[in-house]
């Protein structure tokens, strides 16, 4: 069977959940995180979670911010992202720098937890770094870090982390991380490929609003083959969590 067939017949048991509001499957959503981050640092096992950028992870971190922010020992936590733009760590299009305004100032963690990916930096040099760093703190699993969680969102065109409908072989990289460019604007992106992404304990999608609708259909009727329709780990669980608006075409 090729790669594309054998990941359709996968796909076929995708398990989504759809709330009313974002807002609620936000703070569904962050309540699980921090009883999965409780159960490993009971086990004093660290909790390696990789974070998106976009407006749906903003809403999850002023939930942790807000409600989450006592409720477990950061210290046993190690942030890493799925994406970056390249843009130094101030600027507003920074993945990290959104996260750091809304969530990391706000928590007691350690800054030597939090691996952000250097969008100031060279990217040639920085996605080896960062390939690195992600093999240092990360079990393997088949030659591949494994992270406990995965945070994605997922773009009107159907792209996650930073890989595109125009580039989706980089979901098939040999490598852990790549350079990329968002395909409307140019913009240079570093971006986890299918070896990190296809490879933790967890996955969890979070997308929310009736823009995302159209797509969710090509992902779960249509079997349209875009990048987070390529998403489907090799071990470990995936969810996807939508709100009413987002699940408008198939729950009905
Ligand atoms: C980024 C992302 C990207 C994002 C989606 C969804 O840096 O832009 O990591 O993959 O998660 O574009 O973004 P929204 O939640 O804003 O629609």
């Amino acid at each position: 069977m090729s790669k594309l067939n054998q990941i359709k017949a996968l796909v076929l048991n995708r398990l989504y959940r759809v709330f009313p509001t974002p807002q609620e499957l936000a703070e569904a959503f962050a309540a699980e995180l921090i009883n999965q981050i409780s159960e490993a640092s009971a086990k004093s096992l660290s909790f390696t979670l990789a974070l998106s950028g976009g407006s749906t992870p903003k809403l999850l971190f002023t939930v942790l911010a807000e409600k989450f922010a006592k409720s477990v020992d950061w210290n046993q936590v190690h942030l890493f992202w799925v994406d970056e733009r390249c843009v130094p760590p101030d600027d507003p299009e920074s993945n990290y720098g959104m996260t750091n305004m809304i969530l990391l100032k706000k928590i007691d963690i350690p800054d030597s937890n939090i691996h952000r990916i250097r969008g100031e930096a060279n990217p040639a040099t920085e996605v080896i770094r960062y390939a690195e760093e992600i093999s240092r703190y990360t079990r393997s699993l088949n030659g591949n870090p494994v992270f406990d969680h995965i945070i994605l969102g997922m773009g009107e065109d159907g792209h996650t982390a930073s890989i595109f409908p125009g580039n989706q072989e980089l979901m098939f990289s040999e490598k852990l991380c790549e350079v990329s460019f968002h395909p409307v604007s140019g913009q240079k992106r570093i971006t986890i490929t299918g070896k990190v992404i296809n490879n933790p304990d967890h996955i969890t999608f979070l997308v929310t609003g009736s823009s995302k609708a159209p797509v969710i259909e090509h992902i779960f009727i249509k079997n349209t083959i875009l990048p987070a329709f390529l998403i489907v780990p090799a071990h470990g669980e995936i969810k996807w969590l939508l709100d009413k608006k987002a699940a408008e075409f198939i729950d009905r």
